[in-house]
């Protein structure tokens, strides 16, 4: 048994500890925002928060996340209150598919949590590696420039 404290809600999930975060999450929890796609740490999908910072939950035994304050992308706003990242991304319409929005959104707002007003070459610096299939980079940077002004 591992206690799970996810967006403010405790959750006992009886899984190996050494399973990855993401599993408990997305097939246990039902948190499905949090999407898996290279399980290798490569791509960024599975982006949570971990005490504020963003981390692979693909890699992160569920043991690592115990006892810590773990935020998904259901957590980040709500539909009334949505995090600015999220009204951004809805007035740059930027989703394609929206695969990859998880962690575009995750770690940019964990980026924009530490960093005001952020310059374009911070930005993308911040978000190296992530990876959106769909080409939707140029709207994405918009988006969190955006997102950066309305958090400034
Ligand atoms: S699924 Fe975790 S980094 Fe790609
Ligand atoms: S919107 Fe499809 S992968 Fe980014």
């Amino acid at each position: 048994m591992v206690t799970l404290r996810i967006n403010g809600k405790a959750h006992i999930v009886n899984v190996p500890p050494d399973m990855p975060l993401l599993w408990a999450l997305r097939d246990v929890i039902g948190l499905t925002g949090t999407k898996f796609g290279c399980g290798m740490a490569l791509c960024g999908a599975c982006t949570v928060h971990l005490d504020g910072q963003p981390i692979r939950s693909c890699v992160t035994p569920v043991s690592d996340a115990a006892g810590h304050k773990v935020v998904t992308l259901a957590g980040l706003g709500t539909p009334d209150k949505p995090h600015p990242l999220q009204t951004a991304y809805v007035e740059e319409q930027v989703p394609q598919c929206g695969y990859c929005i998880n962690g575009w959104i995750m770690t940019a707002a964990a980026f924009l949590a530490e960093k005001k007003k952020p310059s374009e070459a911070e930005i993308k610096q911040a978000l190296e590696g992530l990876k959106c299939r769909c080409g939707t980079h140029v709207s994405i940077l918009k988006a969190v420039k955006r997102a950066a002004t309305m958090m400034g």
